[in-house]
C-alpha cells in the first residue's frame, strides 16, 4: 500500500535500536527520509547507514542543552513533518525505591523532552498543514504494572499533555497518537526481565516464560510487530485518527478503552 508520505522527513527520537528502530525502518520503507537520534554516536551512525537516506543526530532527549542542539541541527538540515517520540523508559522500581533525582531525570527524558521537541517543530507542521506525531509510551497508560512507579505515572502525564495538544492542532492537519507497547522483547523489557530475575531469584528464561504466559498470544512481542503501525499512523490514510492510544500487546491489556 502506498502510504502517501514518500519524500516526507521524519524524526525518530531514540530511533537507533528496538521499537524506535522498527519505526524508523518502516518509515524508510515507505519512502520517508528518516533522521534517527540516540546517545551512542557510533551505533547511531551505523544504524543510519542501513536506511535509505538515513541521517543520525546524536543527542540526549533528557538533557536541555542536547535537545536545543538537536533542534538547531534540524533547522539547518531539514524540518520533520513526522515525529516519533521515544527514548529508553524509566527504570523498573517500586515507589519506595525511587527518589527525587530519579523522578526529575525520568520526567526530563520521558515527558519534557518529547514535549519541547514537538513544541519546536509545530510551527513548521502548521505552515505545511500536515503533521504526524506518534508517541511511544507503554501499555501502563491503560493498566498499571507492578514495580513500575515511574513509568506508571510519567507515561500518563505525557499522554495527557499530548491528548490535549492533539485537539488544539487537529484543524491544522496535525494528528497526535500514542503507540503503547506491551511486553516486547527489546531493550527496555530486557532490563525489566533482568530486574525481576534479581528480585525473584529466578533465571531470566523462567521470568520470560512467566511473562509470555500472561499474554493471550502466549509470546512476547518483537520489534517486528511494532513499526508497521507507526508507519500507518504517519500515513495519509490515518488523517482522521487523532488523540488515540493504541496497544500493540498481543491482547495483554484488558482495558476496554
Ligand atoms: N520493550 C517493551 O516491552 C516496552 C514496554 C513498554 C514500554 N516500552 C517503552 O518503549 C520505549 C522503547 O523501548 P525499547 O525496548 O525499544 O528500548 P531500547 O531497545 O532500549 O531502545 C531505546 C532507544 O532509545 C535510545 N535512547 C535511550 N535513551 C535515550 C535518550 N535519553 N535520548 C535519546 N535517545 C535515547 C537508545 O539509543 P542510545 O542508548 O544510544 O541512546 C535506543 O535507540 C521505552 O521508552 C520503553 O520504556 C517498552
Amino acid at each position: 500500500m502506498d502510504l502517501g508520505i514518500k519524500g516526507c522527513t521524519a524524526l525518530v527520537l531514540g530511533g537507533t535500536r528496538g521499537l524506535g528502530w522498527s519505526c524508523a525502518q518502516a518509515l524508510s520503507d515507505a519512502g520517508v527520509k528518516v533522521i534517527i537520534n540516540g546517545r551512542n554516536a557510533e551505533h547511531g551512525a551505523n544504524a543510519a547507514a542501513l536506511l535509505r537516506d538515513g541521517v543520525f543526530i546524536a543527542g540526549d532527549v533528557g538533557d536541555e542543552d542536547s535537545r536545543n542542539a538537536l533542534i538547531d541541527r534540524l533547522h539547518k538540515l531539514d524540518l520533520p513533518s513526522i515525529i516519533v517520540t521515544n527514548a529508553g523508559g524509566p527504570p523498573a522500581a517500586a515507589f519506595e525505591e525511587t527518589n527525587a533525582k530519579l523522578w526529575r531525570d525520568s520526567y526530563e527524558t520521558n515527558v519534557l523532552g518529547p514535549l519541547e521537541i514537538v513544541r519546536a517543530m509545530l510551527p513548521h507542521m502548521r505552515a505545511q498543514q500536515f503533521g504526524r506525531i506518534i508517541n511511544i509510551t507503554s501499555f501502563v497508560v491503560k493498566e498499571l504494572y507492578p514495580n513500575m512507579a515511574l513509568s506508571n505515572s510519567l507515561r500518563i502525564g505525557l499522554t495527557g499533555a499530548m491528548g490535549a495538544l492533539a485537539r488544539e492542532v487537529a484543524a491544522d492537519g496535525i494528528t497526535i497518537n500514542g503507540l503503547l507497547p506491551g511486553l516486547m522483547d527489546t531493550g527496555a523489557l530486557q532490563r525489566v526481565i533482568a530486574d525481576r530475575s534479581r528480585r525473584l531469584q529466578m533465571s531470566e528464561a523462567s521470568v520470560r516464560e512467566q511473562m509470555a504466559a500472561t499474554i493471550p498470544m502466549q509470546r512476547l512481542g518483537t520489534a517486528n510487530d511494532f513499526g508497521a503501525m507507526c508507519a500507518f499512523l504517519a500515513s495519509r490514510h490515518a488523517a482522521y485518527i487523532t488523540g488515540q492510544n493504541i496497544c500493540i500487546d498481543g491482547g495483554l491489556t484488558k482495558s476496554v478503552t
